[in-house]
């Protein structure tokens, strides 16, 4: 049985009291949600106070991104082992926005989930193709180049720390989502390939979250795809009640 997983990336929003606020009204509206495991992604400088705030809440909390490197002259990066310090569980590693705008590749996405996973740290790894690609016909190779070379090196047992989330790029904070089954057959092609490259067994523990505008209304079409295990939210995660609807669409 794969348990659930509903994240919240707060992207580059939330200053310490913003953060302190949203944190504060969520946890009474999830604290009872025991079949899903909850995620909250805030920015670097807020995850101390926001991991105090939780303490004692099923919320676990992640960063958007993380260095290959434990500690050295490396200026402006943060490392998976102060992650742990600072009292995260997950990391978010290859982001769409990261491949767009700070040049994060399939090789660097690899080393940093090495890394991730190496210093005991949950790894949601994203992948997504671009509208380009999509209409280019390109989107299963792009999602199996993208996940070879992000997995590149790991072996069966890395891969029980790891959550892959399909994040189409053009679905992505533009309020357009990938139909049930738009999502459901790439979850179910991203399952095939885990499974052609580490077996079936492998493949069918492995938790494939959905990601790009999904929303309370949405989610629970998309749950109901037998390949999809949770979602990676952005936008809709920002407001208490909207996160809370998404992470209790259980009922
Ligand atoms: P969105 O973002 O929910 O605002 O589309 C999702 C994400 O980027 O993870």
């Amino acid at each position: 049985m794969r348990k659930p997983v509903i994240a919240g990336n707060w992207k580059l929003y939330k200053t310490s009291s913003e953060a302190l606020e949203l944190i504060t009204s969520l946890k009474p509206m999830v604290e009872n949600n025991k079949s899903v495991e909850i995620v909250v992604a805030p920015v670097f400088t807020v995850i101390g106070s926001v991991k105090h705030a939780v303490t004692g809440s099923p919320i676990n909390l992640a960063a958007q991104d993380c260095f290959w490197e434990e500690e050295g002259a490396f200026t402006g990066e943060v490392s998976p082992k102060m992650l742990i310090d600072a009292g995260c569980s997950h990391v978010i590693i290859g982001h769409s926005e990261r491949r767009q705008y700070f040049g994060e590749t399939d090789t660097t996405v690899n080393r940093k989930i090495k890394a991730a996973l190496g210093a005991g740290l949950t790894v949601l790894f994203c992948i997504g193709e671009t509208l380009a690609e999509r209409d280019g016909d390109q989107t299963l190779d792009v999602l199996k180049t993208q996940l070879c070379g992000g997995l590149s090196g790991l072996s069966a047992d890395h891969l029980a720390s790891i959550v892959i989330a399909y994040e189409p790029v053009w679905a992505i904070g533009t309020g357009k989502t990938a139909t049930d089954e738009q999502a459901q057959d790439a979850h179910s092609f991203i399952r095939g390939v885990v499974g052609g490259l580490y077996g079936p067994t492998t493949a069918d523990a492995m938790r494939i979250l959905y990601g790009g505008s999904v929303k309370p209304d949405n989610i629970k079409g998309l749950m109901a795809q037998p390949d999809i295990d949770g979602a990676l939210v952005g936008g809709a995660s920002l407001k208490a009640d909207s996160f809370a609807a998404i992470a209790n669409y259980g009922g």
